[in-house]
């Protein structure tokens, strides 16, 4: 059973509590977070706090273990809206507590995510992952996403990027 859960965006206030999450689960990661572009993870979630158009959702317990350094922090999703047009976004993290898993918390970050970002205007999500990832490979195809395009070898020798999008408010 899913535990007591607030599902709400981050502001600036949450930059620990988000970074800390990031890196329990960068190695989750094909490459890990850490290892990509400049400034690894603290400069990738203070360029997502602080732009109008990127943030989190996340999934927080209501009552927190007090020795917890996530505060309740269980599962998050990270976009960037307006990212090639006006109307789409692109979802830039996904992940939830080893902890947490196999719960249907992604699922319901996910549906929640996709009603808010629905209500702004944004009518396509995009997002990819690696050929290795299975959960994230059945989890996106549950949610209704479809392959796009493939990148051959794109995270090492055998390891292909696959590149997915989804139409909001569509009939899947
Ligand atoms: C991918 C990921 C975000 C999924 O998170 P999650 O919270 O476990 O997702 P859900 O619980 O909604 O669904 C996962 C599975 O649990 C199952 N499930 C959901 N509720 C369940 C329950 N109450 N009891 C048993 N199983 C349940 C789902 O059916 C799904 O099964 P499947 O994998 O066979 O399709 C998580 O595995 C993760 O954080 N992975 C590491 C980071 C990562 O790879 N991120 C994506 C990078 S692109």
């Amino acid at each position: 059973m899913i535990p007591d859960l607030v599902i709400r965006e981050t502001t600036e206030e949450d930059y620990c509590r988000v970074l800390r999450f990031i890196e329990l689960v960068d190695g989750d990661f094909c490459p890990p977070l850490s290892q990509r572009g400049d400034g690894g993870i603290p400069a990738r979630v203070k360029e997502s706090l602080s732009k109008a158009n990127s943030n989190y959702v996340v999934a927080q317990l209501t009552q927190p273990d007090p020795a917890d350094f996530l505060e309740g922090l269980v599962a998050m999703v990270g976009f960037t809206r307006k990212w090639q047009y006006q109307d789409d976004a692109y979802i830039n993290f996904l992940g939830t507590h080893p902890s947490y898993r196999k719960q249907g918390i992604a699922e319901l970050l996910h549906v929640r995510l996709e009603d808010m970002l629905f209500e702004r205007g944004v009518n396509r999500l995009y997002l990819c992952t690696w050929s290795g990832n299975k959960a994230a490979i059945r989890f996106y195809q549950r949610m209704g996403y479809g392959v796009y395009s493939v990148i051959l070898n794109d995270r090492g020798r055998g390891i292909n990027t696959l590149n997915y999008r989804k139409r909001l408010g569509a009939k899947q």
